[in-house]
């Protein structure tokens, strides 16, 4: 007779972390109070210019409704496999290791239907049975908000080295930080700064500048919230063109303004991590 097998209690689970990402160095969460903000693609694009500067580094897309890591990456027909030790990540560009529970469904154009508690579930399932390599950077790209996805990270990486806030500049982007800086701050977890993206349009003929989606507000923000301003990404439009071309904008348009500003982010983190 074939035996039922038994779900692992979740404490079992949340024990393996603390070994399962052990051998990472740095584990940086990405979020933000809104969506549509950016923090998929400045979560993929930070871990494609670490890795240019061969830090080793794994991302996880804790985004089960809405993951896009592994689009931004090109690695929409990617698949992750398992062996005895565990689920292996997926290889991305420059070696970056990636981990989406879009990348296990059947197809990932399927919906996940799942609620709160599978969803916490899950990320705790991947968390602890990915077999995570030991590297110096682990990014974890959250959905929206700070829900379910949020809690469960804080709450079961105990060694979080910080969190990175994402906003844009428009009328909400008061109530967007200081929700995620009081998540963050009353997890006890450190506030590494907050980027702004589509933080302006550089002309590419005049070079002048252009405020489109309203003022930045990131410094004034920063100061306010007392932490610091990585970085003001700008808008460029390559980044849709790179999108359409399945392949890593970064990596595609080198010198666009954007990849210069995440590299820049790049350079201010690790800056801030030295400290
Ligand atoms: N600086 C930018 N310039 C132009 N397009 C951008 C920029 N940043 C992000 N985008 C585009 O905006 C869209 C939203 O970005 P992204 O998916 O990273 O946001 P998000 O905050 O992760 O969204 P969600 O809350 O749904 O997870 C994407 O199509 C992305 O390619
Ligand atoms: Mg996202």
């Amino acid at each position: 007779m074939s035996k039922i097998r038994q779900a692992e209690p979740l404490f079992a689970l949340t024990n393996k972390i603390r070994g399962s990402v052990g051998g990472i160095k740095h584990k940086i969460m990405v979020l933000s109070g809104k969506g549509g903000v950016g923090k998929s693609f400045i979560s993929s694009m930070l871990s494609l210019a670490l890795a240019e500067r061969n830090y080793r580094v794994s991302i996880m897309d804790a985004d089960i409704h809405g993951s896009s890591i592994p689009t931004l990456l090109g690695l929409h027909d990617a698949r992750h496999y398992a062996d005895e030790g565990g689920i292996l990540p997926v290889e991305g560009p420059l070696g970056v290791k990636v981990v989406a529970i879009n990348l296990m469904l059947d197809s990932p154009d399927l919906p996940v239907v799942w609620r709160g508690p599978l969803k916490s579930r899950a990320i705790i399932e991947l968390l602890a049975k990915v077999k995570w390599p030991e590297g110096d950077f682990l990014i974890l790209d959250l959905p929206p908000g700070t829900g379910d996805e949020a809690i469960t990270i804080v709450q079961s990486i105990k060694d979080l080295t910080g969190a990175i806030i994402v906003t844009a500049p428009n009328i909400l982007s008061e109530v967007i930080v200081s929700k995620a800086v009081n998540f963050v701050v009353k997890n006890n977890v450190r506030l590494l700064g907050i980027v702004e993206n589509m933080s302006y349009f550089k002309c590419p003929e005049s070079g002048r500048e252009y405020s489109i989606l309203g003022k930045s507000t990131g410094e004034e923000l920063a100061r306010k919230y007392n932490t610091r301003l990585l970085a003001r990404i700008p808008l460029d439009p390559l980044i849709a063109t790179a999108l359409e071309e399945g392949v890593p904008y970064l990596l595609a348009y080198p010198e666009g303004e954007a990849a210069k500003a995440i590299r820049s982010l790049a350079g201010e983190v690790l800056r801030i991590l030295q400290q």
